[in-house]
């Protein structure tokens, strides 16, 4: 593994993503990013304090192209287990890789291809308890728990499981991490806006599915939704 640690850059996503040599096992962690990047183009705040890191897992080609879509959820499943296993609290897995605590939003990942490699990035607030532009809606290990943790420890370990959790879920495990994740599901149940597939609609959520997809019931109807399709927001 090497091993890129800088003080301030704009986003370890895009450093890894620029990088020419990059490789399996790659990883680049930050105090501070001028730049953090969140999904759909959003910006990340990126305070000190908060765990900013990203790695490169390597596509393996034992698994199929289409399995690649339940990636985003198995990283997700892996993080909510690592941060069980430093501090129990009362965690929930927003589909498809969000962990909420009290309705605020503790981390996020982002996942970039590059080839036959992917850019797996985290963002988690561990001992950040200002939040910026996400004051009202994030949260943090120690805002929550009152305890400081040692920050770069805390990104070993979530890397070395997310490793591991790939290579289960490569040997076929999806279902016991499908079931972890449904048990901690925090849109099931909730009335939310789909949007992103052309009109507008609002259902209730349901399970995550085998296929990593979100039943929503709408109306009589029971839809399915896509990873990547379609962003929710709750009611
Ligand atoms: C999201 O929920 O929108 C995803 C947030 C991902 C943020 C992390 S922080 C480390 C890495 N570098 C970035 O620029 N983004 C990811």
């Amino acid at each position: 593994m090497r091993v890129y640690k800088f003080d301030e850059i704009d986003s370890t996503n895009k450093f890894l993503r620029e990088k020419e040599d990059l490789q399996d096992g790659d990883l680049a962690i930050a105090k501070i990013q001028s730049a953090g990047r969140g999904r759909r183009g959003n910006k990340w705040v990126s305070e000190e304090g908060a765990a900013l890191f990203s790695f490169a897992v390597k596509y393996d080609t034992l698994l199929p192209e289409k399995e690649y879509m339940k990636l985003s959820l198995v990283m997700g499943y892996s993080l909510l287990k690592t941060l069980k296993e430093i501090e129990l609290l009362n965690y929930k897995f927003k589909w498809t890789n969000d962990i909420y605590i009290d309705d605020r939003k503790l981390s996020g990942i982002l996942i970039e291809r590059v080839g036959d490699l992917f850019i797996i990035g985290i963002g988690v607030n561990i001992n950040n308890c200002k939040f910026g532009e996400a004051e009202d809606i994030a949260i943090s290990l120690k805002s929550e728990s009152g305890n400081t943790y040692d920050v770069e420890e805390l990104i070993y370990k979530i890397v070395k499981n997310a490793y591991e959790d790939f290579y289960r879920f490569v040997a076929g495990k999806w279902d016991e991490m499908l079931k972890v994740i449904n048990q901690s599901n925090y849109l099931f149940g909730k009335r939310i806006d789909i949007v992103g597939i052309g009109k507008e609609e609002s259902g209730i959520a349901g399970e995550i599915l085998e296929d990593g997809m979100l039943e929503v019931f709408v109306g009589n109807e029971i839809k399915k939704y896509n990873i990547g399709e379609i962003h929710i927001s709750k009611k």
